[in-house]
C-alpha cells in the first residue's frame, strides 16, 4: 500500500530550466576551474539595491528593533503603505486607476504566475510559444490543458488572437515578452482584451518587464479599455528595481473581474489568507521606496545601464546579420541560432569553447528551437567580453 501521488507530474519535462543549465554549468565548472564563465543566462539583476532603497530598509531593520515600533505578522495582502504606493506608482506612470482592495502585496511575480491557477477550474489554458516556463508547468502540474498560440518569426514573436476556436480560457501574455523581448502595442492588447470578453476568457498579464518599455507601448493591461473586467495582473520589482533576492512583487485583481456571480478578487483573497504570510515589513519599505520618485529615478538609471548592455549585443547582431527581437524595451535579447544549430547545441558549444552562457530557446517552447536568450544583466565589462566571445560563432 502507498500513498498517491500527483501523477501530473509525470508530464513535466525532468528538470526546471534554469535548474537544467545551472547543473550543466556546475559541471563545467568543476571540471574546469580555471575559466572564466560569463554568465548571461537566467535574468538575475547585478547592479545592487539602490541607495534609496536601503535607507528605506535599514530604517525599517531599526524600527525591527524598537519595542514600539516593532513589527510581527504583516497584514496578508501587504501594508497600505505599499499598496497605496502601487496604486500611486499605475497612476503616475501609465495614467491608470486601481484601488487599494485590487492590490495584493507578495513574495515574487513566480510565485503568483504559479499560485493562480488554484482559483480556476479546469479549463483550457491559452498560452504563447515560446514563454516563460512556469505558466505551462504550474498548469501542468494541475492536469490542466493547453492550446499552444505559435509565436514566430513571422509575427515577429507576438502573436494574435486569430483562429482560435473555443473559449472560456486562462490566457497568458506576458509583455515585454520573456523571453522573446517582444513588445504589444496598444492596438495588439485592444484585439486580445475584445477575444477574451467574447469568448468569456481571463487573462493573466505578467507586467514583470514594464520599466524598460520605451516605446509608449502599454505597461499595464489596464491602459485597455475594459480590461478590468477580464484580466489579471501580475508585476514585480525584481527586474525593475533589482529585487530578485529580496523578493517583493504585487498582483493586481480588480474588484469588477467577475466570472459569473464569483469575485475573482474575493477568491484570490481567501486564497493569499490562507496560504500566504505576508512580506516582511523591512522588504516593504524597500518597495515602497523603489516606488517613490526618487527610488525610481536610481532604478532606472539602473536600467539605462542594462540597456546598455543591451545595446552592445544587438549591434554585434545587427553586424553580423543574424535575425533577433528584443533588446529594445527589454532586457532580453532572442537571436537565431547560427548554421541551424538546435538550441542546446549552441548552448553547450559556447559553454565549453568561450565560457559563455546563455539560455537555449528550446526550453521556452518547441517554437523556441533553434533560438537562444542572452541577457543584459550583467556588468558593462562582463557584456563587453561576452560580445567578443560571441563574435566567433556568428
Ligand atoms: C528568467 O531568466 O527567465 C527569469 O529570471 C526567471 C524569473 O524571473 O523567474
Amino acid at each position: 500500500m502507498s500513498v498517491k501521488v500527483n501523477t501530473n507530474y509525470d508530464n513535466l519535462v525532468k528538470n526546471y530550466l534554469f535548474s537544467e543549465i545551472a547543473k550543466r554549468v556546475k559541471a563545467y565548472t568543476l571540471a574546469n576551474p580555471d575559466k572564466k564563465i560569463i554568465r548571461l543566462g537566467i535574468g538575475d539583476v547585478t547592479q545592487p539595491l539602490t541607495k534609496t532603497v536601503i535607507d528605506a530598509m535599514a530604517n525599517a531593520v531599526q524600527e525591527m528593533g524598537v519595542k514600539d515600533t516593532f513589527k510581527g505578522y504583516p497584514p496578508e495582502y501587504g501594508y497600505d503603505f505599499l499598496r497605496e504606493a502601487i496604486v500611486a506608482h499605475y497612476s503616475k506612470r501609465c495614467n491608470v486607476s486601481i484601488k487599494c482592495d485590487d492590490v495584493f502585496v507578495s513574495d515574487g511575480a513566480k510565485s503568483d504566475c504559479g499560485n493562480i491557477v488554484e482559483i480556476f477550474g479546469d479549463n483550457e489554458i491559452l498560452i504563447p510559444d515560446p514563454v516563460y516556463p512556469v505558466y505551462l508547468d504550474s498548469n501542468i502540474m494541475c492536469g490542466r490543458k493547453a492550446k499552444f498560440i505559435n509565436a514566430n518569426e513571422a509575427n515577429l514573436f507576438a502573436p494574435l488572437p486569430e483562429g482560435i476556436d473555443g473559449g472560456n480560457y486562462v490566457i497568458y501574455i506576458c509583455s515585454p515578452n520573456n523571453p522573446t523581448g517582444a513588445v504589444y502595442t496598444k492596438d495588439q492588447l485592444e484585439k486580445w482584451v475584445k477575444f477574451a470578453k467574447a469568448t468569456g476568457s481571463v487573462i493573466i498579464f505578467d507586467s514583470a518587464y514594464e520599466a524598460y518599455i520605451t516605446g509608449g507601448e502599454p505597461r499595464s493591461i489596464y491602459e485597455i479599455e475594459g480590461a478590468k473586467e477580464c484580466a489579471i495582473e501580475i508585476c514585480s520589482l525584481s527586474k525593475s528595481a533589482g529585487f530578485t533576492g529580496t523578493r517583493c512583487s504585487w498582483t493586481v485583481v480588480p474588484t469588477e473581474l467577475m466570472v459569473g456571480d464569483t469575485s475573482l478578487n474575493a477568491m484570490w483573497a481567501r486564497r493569499q489568507a490562507t496560504k500566504f504570510n505576508g512580506v516582511p515589513y523591512i522588504i516593504q519599505k524597500g518597495a515602497e521606496a523603489a516606488l517613490s520618485d526618487q527610488g525610481r529615478k536610481e532604478s532606472d538609471e539602473i536600467i539605462s545601464y542594462y540597456m546598455r548592455n543591451a545595446k552592445l549585443i544587438a549591434d554585434l547582431l545587427k553586424e553580423k546579420g543574424v535575425f533577433f527581437t528584443g533588446g529594445i524595451s527589454s532586457p532580453y535579447i532572442w537571436l537565431k541560432t547560427p548554421d541551424g544549430m538546435s538550441s542546446w547545441e549552441f548552448f553547450d558549444k559556447l559553454l565549453n569553447e568561450v565560457q559563455l552562457v546563455g539560455t537555449p530557446g528550446s526550453g521556452f517552447g518547441k517554437n523556441g528551437e533553434g533560438f537562444f536568450r542572452l541577457t543584459a544583466f550583467g556588468s558593462y565589462e562582463d557584456t563587453l567580453e561576452a560580445v567578443e566571445r560571441l563574435r566567433k560563432f556568428l
